[in-house]
């Protein structure tokens, strides 16, 4: 089912937690809503769930506006973070149990219980009590009940943050078979980034209650639209350098106390920004150790971080700080001085005021 938000607000006493959302996922989707602690995530769900009304807009599935449609009359499956079983019923008599509000036939909803209890590898625990499963299994049968009523669209609320980390990346590739095999239109709400990049076919970012970019995982890292996008996407987050664009000659170059960049004509930027401060962001893989000085930024070394194969810089250009990752090798033997070739293809350049990414 295909799922649209037009034109969406939510307010909570006169303060709006969701301002104006436009939102399309197509049938068969699996998208992430991503952002910060209190951007509007949970609040987006719950509308999808009924259990929010809109304050004003239309929410569609299908052709069908479903803004007065109550939860059970929404052919929805959700999880949440807390699994909420029924410690009283068995496994399968907890996956059963949408069945049962349904008035489905005992017969039919063990039947139908049981095989959604082998799509997750529940089979041998179904007559066992919640108390006696591990975290992960309880988060398994909360995922079966979800899917148990053969649901047009699967909530997932944070459900994998109560999970270690090696449990969760069991379940995430889990999920995500299960999305494909099923091709169940799913919304994951989740704060972790590297979650919403690995799972999710589209990741809408919000922040403040506003969608600020909503596209594949690999154009939010790459083409950033804003500010906001830019550093909230990547770890670590992009570089960035605050300077003055200045003309010199026919070239724009940013200027700032310490250093210069110099733009080459095709990345040249509207004469408007011209005297105007504006900030280069550059991410860490995307800058280069070098000892020449020709088109580089000074940097001094600040510390180093070791991560296996991998090293991060913390190193100073003039006054403000960028990480730069390089091979084991190379931050082996770096001086105390050296300097930093930014890769042009990298370099994003970012409205100081309005945060737009105007090198898009
Ligand atoms: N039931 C509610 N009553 C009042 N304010 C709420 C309610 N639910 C959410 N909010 C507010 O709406 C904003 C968004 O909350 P939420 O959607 O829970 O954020 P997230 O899930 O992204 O952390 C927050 O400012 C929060 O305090
Ligand atoms: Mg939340």
């Amino acid at each position: 089912m295909n799922i649209k938000f037009n034109n969406v607000s939510k307010a909570f006493n006169n303060q709006l937690a969701i301002d104006s959302l436009n939102l399309e996922i197509e049938n068969g989707e699996f998208i992430a809503l991503l952002g910060p602690s209190g951007c509007g995530k949970s609040t987006t769900l719950m509308m999808l769930a009924g259990l929010y009304k809109p304050t004003a807009g239309e929410i569609y599935f299908g052709s069908v506006v479903v803004n007065d449609l109550e939860p059970k009359e929404r052919n929805i499956g959700m999880v949440f973070q807390s699994y909420a079983l029924y410690p009283h019923l068995t496994v399968l008599e907890n996956i059963a149990f949408p069945l049962k509000q349904q008035k489905v036939p005992k017969k039919e909803r063990l039947r139908r219980a049981e095989e959604v209890a082998e799509l997750v590898h529940l089979q041998e625990f179904l007559q066992r009590w919640p108390s006696q499963l591990s975290g992960g299994q309880q988060q398994r049968v909360a995922i079966a009940r979800a899917l148990v009523k053969k649901p047009d669209l699967l909530l997932l609320d944070e459900p994998m943050s109560n999970l270690d980390t090696r449990l969760k990346n069991n379940m995430r590739n889990e999920v995500c078979r299960l999305q494909k095999q099923l091709k169940i239109t799913t919304v994951l709400v989740t704060h972790d980034q590297e979650e919403a990049m690995i799972m999710a076919d589209r990741v809408a970012i919000l922040d403040a209650g506003k969608i600020q970019q909503f596209d594949p995982p690999e154009k939010l890292f790459n083409k950033p639209k804003n500010l906001f996008v830019a550093h909230f996407m990547g770890n670590p987050p992009m570089n960035f350098l605050e300077g003055r664009l200045v003309n010199e000659g026919n070239q724009q170059v940013v200027v700032a106390d310490d250093w210069r960049y110099a733009f080459t004509k095709e990345k040249a930027l509207p004469e408007k920004y011209t005297g105007k401060q504006v900030k280069l962001g550059i991410r860490a893989h995307q800058l280069a150790i070098t000892q020449e000085s020709k088109d580089a930024l000074p940097a001094k070394l600040l510390a180093l971080e070791y991560l296996g194969r991998e090293v991060i810089i913390r190193a100073a250009i003039g006054k403000q700080n960028v990480c730069v990752f390089v091979e084991n090798m190379v931050a082996n033997n770096l001086p105390e001085h050296f300097y930093l070739y930014p890769d042009r293809a990298g370099v994003h350049v970012f409205d100081e005021e309005t945060g737009e990414n105007l090198s898009l």
